[in-house]
């Protein structure tokens, strides 16, 4: 069975069970708390929380999708047989129509009577209850009574393991039922009954519904009876090119270029771009890493239009944005260009060292965005005396520093304000600084309001005089745009919308993505700001503050010219009176 056909068969199954068959959502989410599509459910949160109508929408209670996600957390398992940034999940889903028994019966009849799986390859899992959340028993009786799951097969396990979510800062979760086949997780069944709060505490849901997730990866390689997922047909051909273009590459380095390759392109069609922060950041660190093996085993063959070609010919019948190639290929090439010439600047900087101390390497990766790694590779003799623990300390050093430095001069005693971004020598001013940082968000969010979440800020200055603010767009806005960009900072001002801060730990914030991806960059409690209502803001940031408390503080807000600053970057200015 190819994957395409275990797709078709899956989504088919339950379009014959009352499913509708809905496209998946793209890989950059609509709820800017979120860095990546991380689940199939994510786009149907709405339908959960009964703000969405489902029979509206799609004719029925329940839908069935093949969705694409993106996940950061393991990116440091990437290149083993199992872990991957980028893959497809199935799901079946349902919004107040069926619940345990028949979510678990359709999991049950797919793995054993459509794929063929003999049944005593098969364990359970359900949740065995834990801080207040009581044990499901129901799920147990049906797998033991209704479906014949012997008691021993079936083993309970706790929050951490048995219960879902939510993704990002709230939104639906439960506890989990999970169905293995010879030992490893193919199938989740997630209970939808419960809303976690931004505070973490949970409020029984109105309307119950079921979340389904099976790695598609997964379950190719137990069908296609091959031993990792880089045998399957969703890897091989690209794995196979690079082998042959890479002569003896090891294994595992190969297996992350593949990874990197793939999940790269599936970013970029769905109109991420290479940037410094969030999930441009990511990004570019994937293509950067790509490079970097390029230079560091002298990989002659160009990878990029290789593996664009071959993604667009495996995956562009299920996903037509992958055929974009040109489009594609041109951001990957420009993120290449940027590379080399800060390779070039690099190097040029590294001839002034006789040795390289930790310190150095900090700051040539600081500033010409060379990896701790390729010094390694590229001056061995002259970074010898440094190993990468040193380095790790000297980048965690500079995290503490940065964040000091913005407490205390935020701290408010008539200190001079300079955090890079906002500056101001007296309290007078600093009032004048602060309303035009939180207006900063509010444009950032009108702004996306028009071109949508790949609008990034790309910079911004602020003194007493003047604002500016960058961000990523290949095109300006028309006149009609900037008013309109304009008339919604206004009502958004009017409204007096409260601007507030939450604290989340990492743990919270895991399921974002990015906060993962450079564990050491991040402190342990990360801010976001927040304006507007809680459960619908209007705005929200990861930010240092400080900002207004309300949005009528900052008065009117008035854009006075807009400029192109390079290839892809915007500039507006503007002022608050
Ligand atoms: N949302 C659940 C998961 O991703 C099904 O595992």
């Amino acid at each position: 069975m190819t994957s395409n056909e275990i797709r078709k068969i899956f989504l088919e199954f339950f379009e014959k069970k009352g499913h509708a068959i809905v496209s998946s959502s793209s890989l950059v989410p609509d709820d800017p708390s979120v860095l990546f599509t991380t689940a199939g459910m994510q786009q149907f949160k709405p339908y959960y929380t009964g703000k969405a109508d489902p029979v509206k929408d799609f004719k029925s209670k329940n839908t069935t999708s093949a969705q694409k996600c993106f996940r950061t957390s393991d990116i440091d398992e990437v290149g083993d047989a199992t872990h991957l940034t980028f893959f497809e999940m199935l799901g079946n889903f349902s919004f107040g129509g069926y619940w345990k028994e028949e979510a678990i019966k359709y999991g049950y009849e797919f793995i054993v009577d459509v794929l063929g799986i003999s049944t005593d390859r098969i364990e359970v899992s359900i949740f065995g209850g834990e801080d207040g959340v009581p044990e499901d028993k129901e799920s147990f009786e049906i797998w033991h009574n209704k479906i014949g799951i012997a008691k021993n097969k079936i083993k309970k396990a706790g929050r951490k393991d048995n219960f879902w979510g939510p993704t990002g800062n709230e939104g639906p979760c439960g506890p989990t039922t999970e169905i293995y086949v010879d030992g490893v997780e193919v199938w989740n069944i997630v209970f939808n009954e419960y809303y976690q709060k931004s505070d973490k505490t949970l409020e029984k849901l109105e309307t119950r519904g079921i979340d389904t997730g099976m790695g598609l990866e997964r379950l190719v390689v137990m069908m296609q009876g091959v031993p990792d997922v880089y045998e399957t047909d969703l890897f091989h051909p690209l794995i196979s090119k690079i082998r042959e273009v890479s002569h003896g590459l090891d294994e595992r380095t190969v297996r992350i270029l593949a990874d990197h390759l793939r999940s790269s392109i599936f970013a970029i069609a769905d109109g991420v771009r290479p940037l410094n922060k969030e999930a441009g950041y990511v990004l570019r660190r994937l293509l950067r890493r790509i490079l970097v093996y390029g230079i560091k085993y002298d990989i002659h063959a160009d990878l990029f239009p290789l593996a664009v070609d071959i993604i667009a010919d495996n995956f562009g019948g299920q996903y037509p944005e992958v055929k974009k190639k040109k489009e594609i290929l041109e951001i990957l090439n420009g993120e290449k260009t940027k590379f080399e010439k800060a390779l070039a600047n690099g190097l040029k900087e590294i001839e002034n060292y006789k040795e390289i101390t930790a310190k150095d390497a900090f700051y040539i990766y600081e500033t010409f965005g060379l990896p701790f790694e390729l010094l390694e590779e590229l001056v061995p003799a002259k970074i010898k005396k440094v190993n990468k623990a040193d380095f790790d300390e000297e980048f965690k050093k500079h995290q503490e520093i940065s964040r000091a430095g913005v407490e205390k001069k935020f701290g408010g005693h008539g200190l001079l304000m300079d955090t890079g971004e906002l500056k101001a020598g007296s309290e007078e001013e600093m009032g004048k600084v602060i309303r035009l940082h939180t207006a900063t968000h509010l444009l950032q969010r009108a702004l996306q309001d028009i071109f949508g979440p790949s609008a990034h800020q790309m910079g911004s200055d602020i003194n007493p005089e003047r604002a500016r603010f960058d961000f990523s767009s290949d095109r300006k806005l028309t006149p009609e745009e900037l008013q309109k960009v304009e008339n919604e900072v206004n009502e958004a001002i009017k409204k007096d919308l409260p601007v507030y801060f939450k604290e989340m730990s990492q743990d919270q914030a895991k399921m974002t993505g990015a906060l993962f991806f450079f564990k050491e960059k991040y402190p342990p409690v990360v801010k976001v700001y927040f304006i507007g209502d809680e459960k619908n803001p209007f705005s929200v940031e990861f930010c240092g503050g400080p900002h207004v408390e309300n949005t009528l503080k900052i008065g009117k807000f008035k854009i006075l010219k807009q400029e192109a600053v390079g290839a892809g970057v915007k500039r507006i200015r503007f002022n608050v009176l």
